[in-house]
């Protein structure tokens, strides 16, 4: 009776003991956000899997350490040698076999479950996402709408076409579990059908640079109602003519998916500087150069600066932060403007108009 004994008390101890860490350790320690996609399910489940699994596994070793140092102590006036063990074959066999099988159970486990994240599903819905130092844009081009914010239908699956302008960045909405890296010169995918309507955000898990944290759209998961309002809202085209030279300027400096440049993921209108300076206030400004010179931000400063950013770099700023394809990009979006609404813009000189209310 004597050795079952132990062994009775230790597995009531282990069962014990791997209950506690699930249920009141690991439980309230590790929880997870919000689930809200379909594929949270299966990435959930195996997070219990191996919760449950570190569980038993910190029990069974702990309760027979300590067990065996409190009931088999040495006690008082005991001077006998202990028994000499050489091993015990059964129970090296079985110490082998059983976390052998349980190490590939779990390869196993994750390999059906990332072949079931990875499968295509029928009638996805296709997401462009361009990720570039520091912002987010979405194209939909079944919809034919482009935004800085993504918006999904729920239950519709959808797979998300992944481009970097720049450097690496990653993709990850933590209630969708699902992640991604957007790596230069090449397309990655990634699927995930949104299951719980309400409002999330895509952080970049990537370090990319100055503004890394910075990088975050918002997620919104609506009804399909309001997402076919909302594409029709977007799609309603800008007429650039009706335009003042600054409310141009103000649409240039949005993001991109709003169809802007982007200026505003360096450039504050608060004052306060970021990876670029403010523009508050800036419009004839006088500014320390970095070879020593001072200079005023006028038109002639401002336009240099964006043409070409690394020419004047202002004290306290770094040279290669800002693009240096602006003039790429201003000359095809106004070839673009000119063809489609026939009126020739300045984009220059729509940002500095808007630059010179900011005052
Ligand atoms: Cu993009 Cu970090």
């Amino acid at each position: 009776m004597g050795k079952n004994k132990h062994l009775i008390i230790v597995a009531a101890l282990v069962i014990l003991t791997t209950l506690v860490l699930q249920f009141l350790v690991f439980g309230p320690m590790f929880r997870l956000p919000t689930q809200a996609s379909a594929e949270g399910i299966l990435i959930d489940r195996m997070f219990q899997g191996h919760f449950w699994m570190i569980s038993f596994l910190f029990a069974l070793i702990m309760v027979i350490m300590i067990y065996a140092v409190v009931v088999f102590r040495r006690r008082a006036g005991d001077e006998e040698e202990g028994p000499h063990v050489h091993g015990n074959t059964a129970l090296e066999i079985i110490w082998t076999i059983v976390p052998t099988i349980a190490v590939i159970g779990f390869g196993v486990w994750g390999t059906v479950t990332l072949a079931q994240l990875l499968e295509a599903k029928p009638n996805e819905m296709v997401v462009e996402v361009t990720g570039k130092q520091w912002q987010w844009s979405f194209t939909y081009p079944e919809q034919d709408v482009k935004a800085p914010q993504l918006v999904l239908p729920v239950n519709q699956p959808v797979v998300l076409h992944m481009e970097s302008q720049d450097v690496l960045h990653s993709f990850w909405v933590p209630e969708f579990r699902v992640k991604q890296d957007l790596v230069p010169g090449r397309t990655t995918t990634l699927r995930f059908t949104p299951t719980l309507p309400g409002d999330y955000k895509v952080l970049c898990a990537e370090i990319c640079g100055l503004e890394h944290t910075g990088m975050v759209a918002d997620v919104h998961v609506v009804s399909a109602a309001e997402f076919a309002s909302w594409v029709e809202e977007r799609s309603v085209a800008i007429q650039y003519a009706d335009l003042t030279p600054e409310q141009r300027g103000e649409f240039w400096y949005g993001p991109e998916g709003d169809g802007g440049f982007g200026c505003n993921s360096c450039h504050s209108l608060d004052g306060v500087a970021g990876a670029g300076p403010s523009w508050l206030g800036l419009w004839l400004r006088q500014e320390q150069l970095t070879d020593g010179s001072t200079i005023t931000a006028d038109e002639a400063y401002i336009r240099n600066s964006i043409l070409n950013p690394n020419d004047q770099i202002v004290v306290g700023f770094n040279a290669d932060v800002m693009p240096q394809n602006y003039e790429e990009l201003f000359a095809a979006r106004q070839a673009e403007i000119l063809a489609s609404d026939g009126i020739e813009i300045d984009i220059i000189a729509d940002i500095i108009a808007y630059i010179q209310s900011l005052e």
